[in-house]
């Protein structure tokens, strides 16, 4: 599998929770997917299947993420939840752009890195930290 865009990295994005360990690779796959396609420059309706791909998996996975914090004694569970409202927002608007203009912009996959360490490193890992604490 291709990582050109963007590479797991075992010990700054794990949440020490393997099940979403895994989701967090698959949306990165799709992601480099995603970029690969558009460096071989791929059409529009490819692309745009991918795009589609990446926002079903993403509310899936946001989904599956939330039930699981539920969980858990988690203070930060509804602050969570509004950043994944936010995030999809903006990958919406993100797609809709694309539908519109047919271009993949910088912005796009800066959006997407972005997410990746600041939402995966910097919210994901304190779920995390609170299973881990639960488990011992
Ligand atoms: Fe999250
Ligand atoms: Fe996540």
């Amino acid at each position: 599998m291709s990582d050109n865009f963007f590479k797991w990295d075992q010990e700054r994005l794990t949440t020490h929770v393997d099940a979403m360990d895994n989701e967090h690779k698959k949306l990165i796959d799709i992601m480099n997917r995603l970029y690969d396609r558009y460096e071989a420059k791929a059409t529009k309706p490819e692309l745009q299947s991918i795009v589609r791909e990446l926002a079903s998996w993403t509310i899936t996975h946001f989904e599956h993420e939330e039930k699981f914090f539920d969980t858990l004694d988690y203070s930060q569970a509804s602050v969570h939840k509004k950043i994944h409202k936010d995030l999809i927002e903006r990958l919406k608007s993100h797609a809709a752009e694309f539908d519109k203009t047919g271009v993949l912009t910088p912005a796009f996959f800066q959006f997407l890195k972005t997410w990746l360490t600041a939402h995966i490193m910097g919210i994901d890992t304190k779920y995390g930290v609170i299973a881990a604490q639960k488990s011992a």
